[in-house]
């Protein structure tokens, strides 16, 4: 892809670390998302269709009309107080009592994991994380100048006891995305959840928990987040901070993530958050704060569930109807993610111009691997699709696998000329 580099970086003053950027393979790949007639299986994007527009309206109408001076104002930079108070009651629904002193709104949980990563890493610390893992976090600590050490994944998640067993030096924090992970889809087991505490206390390792999915489990039981489980092990908080956002829940639009921590770090990332955006938007915050108040985000949740566990069923029912054995995937209780891999030999990157020829696209696993990608790896969404354009979409794909596995990767080789000069 032309994409994968900066173009211009030779001819320019840009610095080192952001001439070696990659650019994220699945925002280019929104491009070809927005194409008329596709259906994309390649975002991460929640469903828009889930939205509650109303609700959000009132929401905001509330805010402009109750405190339209507080909300037009600068605000704190660690947030506003009543939406940390709120998140701090959506945290006890999670397991974890925490104090709204302990949370910090950000921009997206993305900005919480820039931020984390700039107020730890110096350029050359390592940083451990599962490998696949999901790409922005890359990118967010790559930015920091992070070295990578990875640790697979299985259906378990992180193989926590590879890191347990590494008597190397000890990485500067561990990332992981602990329910439903983006792209393995895995949930990370209770057995290594306590593990992981007990030896991140050991060796003074922080722990970074993303959980953007949790709130959509779909089947199965709940694990308490590792900042709940902490608490058992005096000392064991200290090393643990969680981050989460309302964008899959609520709308990614606002820009409303947020970070729960231990004092000391909390303390540092308000201080690197105030030098890079002051706070976040003071608006916004008095909309979500309000909207979790109303109780519209407890009451729509079985809703939402329920409409990601239809689609996921569709598109792993389609996929084992029309791959069989020649495609391994796990079935994920919750999330919005399949991870999935060909056992005939097919190389998903190759895979894909032959899909987008058959208007239908998803994301090569190598895109979420630091080093030695699979290239047998796949992930794909059912998010924004319903269960007939998913069933659909793997049609597509499964047309798109035979082509290539007869030697015909473009459609205007194959036997479906005719029917692909339309698109
Ligand atoms: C694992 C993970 N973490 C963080 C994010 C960032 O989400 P946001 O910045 O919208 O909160 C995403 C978005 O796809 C994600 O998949």
């Amino acid at each position: 892809m032309d994409q994968d580099t900066l173009r211009y970086g030779a001819d320019t003053p840009l610095a080192r670390r952001v001439v070696a950027m990659r650019s994220s393979a699945v925002r280019d790949l929104l491009r070809d998302a927005q194409r008329p007639g596709m259906l994309s299986l390649a975002g991460g994007l929640p469903a828009a269709d889930q939205f509650d527009v109303e609700g959000i309206e009132r929401a905001f109408a509330q805010a402009m009309r109750e405190a339209p001076r507080q909300a037009l104002q600068y605000g704190a930079t660690d947030g506003q107080a009543s939406l940390r108070e709120s998140l701090a009651a959506l945290m006890a629904q999670r397991g974890a009592a925490v104090e709204p002193a302990d949370v910090v709104v950000t921009a997206g949980s993305q900005q919480a994991l820039d931020l984390l990563a700039r107020a730890l890493v110096d350029p050359g610390d390592r940083v451990a994380l599962e490998r696949p893992s999901y790409l922005a976090a890359l990118q967010a600590f790559a930015l920091s100048g992070a070295r990578f050490v990875t640790v697979p994944a299985d259906a378990d998640g992180a193989c926590v006891e590879r890191l347990v067993a590494d008597n190397g030096p000890a990485p500067k924090f561990v990332y992981l995305v602990t329910n439903f992970a983006n792209p393995t889809g895995a949930t990370l087991s209770l057995e290594r959840r306590r593990a992981l505490i007990g030896w991140a206390l050991r060796r003074r390792v922080v722990l970074v928990e993303d959980d953007p999915y949790g709130e959509l489990r779909v089947e199965g039981v709940a694990h308490p987040p590792l900042v709940a489980l902490a608490r058992e092990t005096p000392g064991a908080a200290h090393w643990c901070a969680y981050v989460s956002t309302l964008s899959k829940v609520m709308s990614p639009g606002l820009r409303i993530g947020f970070a729960v921590l231990p004092r000391w770090l909390r303390d540092a990332v308000v201080r690197v958050k105030q030098a890079l955006d002051l706070h976040t938007g003071t608006l916004v915050q008095e909309v979500a704060d309000r909207y979790l108040r109303s109780g519209r985000l407890a009451q729509r949740l079985p809703q939402l569930r329920a409409t990601y566990g239809a689609r996921r069923d569709a598109l792993c029912d389609a996929l084992g109807a029309r791959f069989g054995d020649s495609l391994r995937f796990g079935r994920p209780e919750g999330g919005m993610f399949v991870w999935a891999r060909f056992t005939d030999g097919t190389d998903a990157s190759a895979l894909l111009p032959a899909a987008r020829d058959e208007d239908t696209i998803f994301v090569p696993g190598a895109a979420f691997y630091d080093d030695a990608p699979d290239p047998s790896a796949l992930r794909l969404s059912y998010a924004t699709l319903d269960p007939g354009q998913l069933a659909e979409a793997v049609e597509r794909l499964a047309r798109a696998h035979r082509r290539l596995r007869a030697g015909n990767p473009t459609a205007a080789a194959g036997l479906e000329a005719g029917a692909a000069a339309g698109h």
